[in-house]
């Protein structure tokens, strides 16, 4: 039976590409394909190339004004697209090639903390200004607004007192990396393909 395959869309380091590469490495059924970034600079392509995993990376215009993205994936036979730390905004074309099958990762509890701009040490900082007494992670289908897809997982933790941004960040972190592979697999599962 041919692997099911998982595209992952990274921004940045990579961490939660990284564990899913991971996850996935000896995997029967499925498999990442290939990881795409909008910054070539980004250590995501490092992590990619460390797994033997081929990456591509595309510029705003490639992306916002050509199919270029989209003839690729499909090309590729991809059947899940993963966001993984990835900012920008998904375009129209791109919702509508993978209708329910683009999901993405945020360091909160959704809808709080959630929306453009937010993102990374943004949401922790806001989160502590805000006394919070507990945060989490949630992962969500993606449609054409930022973090306002509907909700598949969500997982908190507490805030103890004295907890600054790096222990946030460490907290959230630690249940990404957790639960995102996990939920990739159960979705390829309920989707039935795999
Ligand atoms: C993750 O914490 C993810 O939740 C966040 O970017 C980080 C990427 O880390 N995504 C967002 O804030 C999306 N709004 P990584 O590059 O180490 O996986």
């Amino acid at each position: 039976m041919l692997k099911k395959r998982i595209a992952i869309f990274a921004s940045g380091s990579g961490s939660n590409a990284q564990k899913i590469m991971e996850h996935f490495k000896k995997h029967p059924e499925a498999e990442v394909a290939i990881v795409l970034s909008n910054n070539p600079n980004a250590y995501v392509i490092q992590r990619a190339d460390n797994f033997e995993v081929p990456s591509h990376v595309f510029d705003r215009f490639d992306f916002y004004n050509t199919d270029n993205i989209v003839d690729l994936l499909r090309k590729m036979e991809i059947d899940i697209i993963v966001l993984a730390g990835f900012l920008w905004l998904i375009p129209e074309n791109l919702l509508n090639a993978f209708p329910n099958k683009i999901i993405n990762i945020h360091p909160a509890l959704l809808p709080k903390y959630g929306g453009k701009g937010m993102y990374g040490d943004r949401v922790h900082q806001a989160v502590l200004s805000n006394k919070e007494t507990e945060s989490g992670i949630t992962i969500h289908f993606v449609n054409a607004q930022f973090d306002e897809g509907e909700v598949i997982h969500q997982s908190r933790f507490r805030i103890e007192q004295g907890d600054d941004i790096e222990m946030i960040k460490f907290k959230c972190q630690q249940l990404e990396h957790l639960h995102y592979p996990r939920v990739v697999e159960n979705l390829l599962k309920k989707m039935k393909t795999i």
